[in-house]
Order: C-alpha cells, then sequence, then structure tokens
C-alpha cells in the first residue's frame, strides 16, 4: 500500500498480535472437538482476550477514541469523533468447529464515515486493509471487484438466519430468486470475510440481514475502496447500521437489488 496512515499502522499490528494468540487458541479446537464438554466456553472465553488484547493495544495507542466491540458495552472516550467498531472473531462458528475461516474485523470511523479497516485471518495470514481514498489491499496486492456483469455468470454470497433468529422465510424467498437467477451462491460463514472476497474480486456480491456493526464496519470500507457499491437492502445509505447489506460492483448492484426487492414483495 503507497500510503499507511498512523491509525492504520496501528489497527495492523494489533491484529497481528492479537492474530498469533488467536492461532494458538484454533490449535486447541481440534482436541476439543473429540471432548464430551466441547468448545463453547473455550470458544467464549478465546473471544473475549481477543477482543480484551485488541482493546489494549488500540487503547494504549489512541486513549481517547471510542469503541464498539462484540462483546462488551460501547466505550465512549473524549474522543466522539472516532471510534473503532471490532469484531474479535468474526465467524465464531466456524472457529467453534475448527473450520480454518474466520478473522478479525476493526474499522475506524471519524466523523461519522469509515476511514480505516483491517481484516486479518490469521491462519491464512491474509490481511486486507482499506483506507478510504487510498484504495484496498490484501497484503500488499491491490484490490478491484470483479468485472463480471451478467448476472449467469455470477457468484453470490450470503448469510442465513439460523436458529433463534429471525427472518428464515424472507430469507428463503430472497435465496430462490438468487439461485435461480446466477451461477451459484456460497455460505462461508464470516460477513467480514464475505465483503473483503468481493473486494478481491472472488465473490461478486453478498447480500444478508440480521448484522452488526462489527460483522460490517471494515468490509464496507474494503469493498468501496476496491472500487465497489455497498448499500443497505433498501438501496439506501444504513449498510453499517441499518443490519443488512448488499455489496456488488456498479453493474450488478442495481440487478442484484431488484431481485432481492422482488423477492421481498412476492
Ligand atoms: C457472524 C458471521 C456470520 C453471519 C452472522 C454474524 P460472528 O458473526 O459474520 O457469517 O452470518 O450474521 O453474526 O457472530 O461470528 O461474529
Amino acid at each position: 500500500m503507497p500510503y499507511l496512515s498512523p491509525a492504520l499502522n496501528v489497527m495492523i499490528a494489533a491484529a497481528r498480535k492479537a492474530g498469533r494468540k488467536l492461532i494458538r487458541d484454533y490449535g486447541e479446537i481440534e482436541n476439543l472437538q473429540i471432548s464430551m464438554k466441547g468448545p463453547a466456553d473455550f470458544v467464549s472465553t478465546a473471544d473475549r482476550r481477543t477482543e480484551d488484547m485488541l482493546l489494549e493495544e488500540l487503547q494504549r495507542a489512541r486513549p481517547h477514541y471510542s469503541f464498539v466491540t462484540e462483546e462488551r458495552p460501547a466505550i465512549e472516550g473524549p474522543d466522539k469523533t472516532h471510534r473503532f467498531i471490532i469484531d474479535p472473531i468474526d465467524g465464531t462458528t466456524n472457529f467453534l468447529h475448527g473450520i480454518p475461516h474466520f478473522a478479525i474485523s476493526i474499522g475506524l470511523e471519524r466523523e461519522g464515515q469509515l476511514v480505516s479497516g483491517v481484516i486479518f485471518n490469521p491462519v491464512t495470514d491474509e490481511m486486507y486493509v482499506a483506507e478510504k481514498g487510498q484504495g484496498a489491499y490484501l497484503n500488499d496486492k491491490r484490490l478491484r471487484v470483479a468485472a463480471r456483469t451478467k448476472l449467469n455468470e455470477v457468484i453470490v454470497a450470503t448469510g442465513i438466519p439460523f436458529l433463534g433468529r429471525p427472518g428464515h422465510e424472507t430469507f428463503a424467498g430472497e435465496l430462490a430468486a438468487i439461485m435461480g437467477a446466477t451461477a451459484g451462491v456460497r455460505r462461508f460463514g464470516a460477513a467480514s470475510l464475505d465483503l473483503a472476497y468481493v473486494a478481491a474480486g472472488r465473490f461478486d456480491g453478498y447480500w444478508e440481514r440480521g448484522l452488526h456493526p462489527w460483522d460490517v464496519a471494515a468490509g464496507i470500507l474494503l469493498v468501496k475502496e476496491a472500487g465497489g457499491v455497498v448499500t443497505d437492502l433498501d438501496g439506501g445509505a444504513q449498510a453499517l447500521e441499518g443490519g443488512h447489506i448488499l455489496a456488488a460492483n456498479e453493474a450488478l448492484h442495481p440487478q442484484i437489488l431488484k431481485l432481492l426487492k422482488g423477492a421481498a414483495k412476492s
């Protein structure tokens, strides 16, 4: 990346440090899978510990900033114009099952605008970073969203509501609309990586409902900086806080949105 802001450097260092511990925890999971107790408690502890490490690193460098994290109540710092939005393990269910597809996700907002993002999968050592106006990168490679424009050629990722979550019927309708029109649908289980894969041109699009800001903050910036379009599922600007999202390239975004809106009506 040609220019790394001091804040982005701090975020990358925090993700790398927490990622090293997370890898060791992940190694333990395989042993715990076969125990009667199972790894659930261990994973909650790993989740909280990772969050603690990230908070410690980021607070040391930026003590006045505010924080929104998955595992703890929000922290209002004296500086309310800067806010870190953190998911210590996005893809917790994958982590719990020993599936190597999860990530640390850190977004930074300045005056309500996403300005820096980091998504780090410590297993694959893939570090996705983006800075507003500076582009999106995977390790040192510049990212561009895929150029495909025909629905019948594209792969679209999503998230499926599970036990205890609402919206199963809505999702079934949306899935039917998308799977009938595209080359395939993928459900990999980590929203941040779904967005990172859209930025990298691996997935052509991604939609999901029932999300939290920490699932998508860094990923929204990555897709936009890779030349993509990100909205909520009404086509509006509430992708971060609204709980629903659609990301794709400029040509595909309106086509996928139309299919999803049509499904919601029927
Ligand atoms: C979850 C993952 C998953 C998505 C869920 C999220 P978590 O985040 O991103 O892909 O489908 O909606 O809650 O709980 O693993 O941080």
